[in-house]
């Protein structure tokens, strides 16, 4: 099934561009028939292919035994490393799984060994998790954090990190940054980022776990030297799986601090070597299911396009935003660099717990985001909490119009 030859010659004169075959990607995913769900940003339908794969597993588990079906299926196993690879643009052998973006940016992380003469320089989008764990290293080490501001689009802003970076004075500076965060529809600049990191040598460590299977996503064309991402969320993927990157040259002079029997071999007394691929990062144990499912997600993906996926995502997220923004009581919360699938609101005198309630008894499928879950953002703006709708390529105009509707209806008795 050809899923983007579908073309949209609406633009007068304008050459036809490829669009997203919504009615195949519905017709390949169960969960549009129970919901309007517009809840990617917190974990996407999968199609019935991905669960397939997934379940499938578990019954060779079942029938072979978990390293006899594993051992069946390593081939595609290897697959998955060379098509999240692809997905980003790097090589198979700079790839490692993981069982979420946290783990594998925390398993990353803390391979870099920061000390006192550390800077983390980090944007307003931190993911909660990210900034905790780069608090932590911050209050243990010394290491000294600092959020760059964002300029009036609420993006960050590189001339703040520039001179930050100018401002060196011998430190060690690591920037870390969200592609797209959580709490809201921003889109960090993230190649000008790149840029900067490249000009003055320094680490760049991209949070890209809402932006890949979403938006394109090319570690070279952006410039970092590290990415995680997640399964569940843009990719499509099942729950419990996650990928990473480490550019080579970064890569070979890393050692995880806790070596595993996947990543290293134990070949003497007091000997053991690395493997000389990001694998060197993983553990033995994981779900082969998972990660098969995976593959068949990133497989999809490939076939689709990320282009005619982002062109998706942003039409939809952008006529969302401008129903909302006609409804009385309604405040869109996304900051003017808001170039993505996500959008984030509040409605007058109605808690953002309450309303996406209310909003899951109309059968549409959103989720609330307090501050607690990016204080950098929300807490720094004063919002409290937002709701998050979030599109994929399943969503129609049906969906987008129940949502609408729901909204009104909600904030008209608010
Ligand atoms: C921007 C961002 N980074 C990281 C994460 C964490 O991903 P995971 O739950 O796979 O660890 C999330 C989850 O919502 C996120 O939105």
């Amino acid at each position: 099934m050809d899923l983007a030859v579908e073309t949209d010659s609406s633009e007068a004169g304008g050459p036809a561009a490829a669009v997203v075959d919504v009615a195949a990607e519905r017709a390949r995913t169960v969960g549009v028939s129970y919901s309007h769900h517009l809840n990617s940003a917190g974990s996407a339908l999968p199609t019935g292919a991905v669960v397939e794969a997934v379940v499938g597993h578990l019954r060779e588990e079942e029938r072979e035994g978990g390293y006899e079906a594993s051992a069946a299926r390593r081939a595609d196993v290897e697959a998955i490393y060379a098509s999240a690879a692809r997905v980003i643009g790097a090589q198979a052998s700079e790839i490692a799984l993981f069982d979420s973006a946290t783990t594998g940016l925390r398993v990353i992380v803390d391979a870099l060994r920061f000390g006192p003469r550390t800077r983390f320089l980090v944007s307003r989008s931190t993911y909660v998790s990210h900034a905790l764990h780069l608090l932590s290293i911050s209050a243990e080490t010394g290491a000294e954090l600092v959020v760059v501001p964002p300029g009036d689009d609420g993006a960050l802003d590189p001339d703040a990190l520039e001179k930050l970076l100018a401002s060196g004075d011998g430190r060690e500076d690591v920037v870390c940054v969200a592609h797209i965060p959580t709490s809201s529809g921003l889109v960090e600049p993230v190649a000008e980022i790149g840029a900067l990191t490249r000009r003055y040598g320094v680490r760049y460590l991209l949070d890209a776990t809402q932006s890949v299977g979403h938006l394109a996503v090319d570690v070279d064309a952006i410039g970092c030297d590290v990415l995680v991402t997640t399964g569940r969320k843009f990719l499509r993927g099942p729950r419990g799986t996650g990928f990473g990157y480490v550019r080579r040259s970064l890569l070979e002079t890393l050692t995880p601090v806790a070596p595993d029997v996947r990543g290293a071999v134990w070949s003497g007394d007091r000997e053991w070597h690395l493997a000389d691929t990001a694998r060197r990062f993983e553990t033995w144990e994981s779900s082969v299911a998972l990660r098969l499912g995976l593959g068949v997600a990133l497989d999809e993906l490939l076939e689709r396009g990320i282009e005619v996926t982002a062109g998706h995502l942003v039409r939809t997220a952008a006529a969302i935003r401008a129903g909302l923004a006609g409804i009385g009581g309604v405040t869109v919360q996304d900051p003017a660099a808001c170039g993505s699938g996500i959008v984030t609101f509040t409605v007058d005198g109605i808690g953002a717990d309450d309303l996406n309630r209310r909003l899951a008894e109309a059968g549409v499928r959103v989720v609330s985001v307090p501050a607690s879950h990016g204080q950098w953002d929300l807490g720094y703006r004063g919002v409290p909490s937002v709701v998050r709708a979030s599109a994929h390529v399943y969503n129609d105009d049906a969906d987008t119009a129940a949502l609408l509707d729901a909204v009104a209806t909600v904030a008209g008795r608010a």
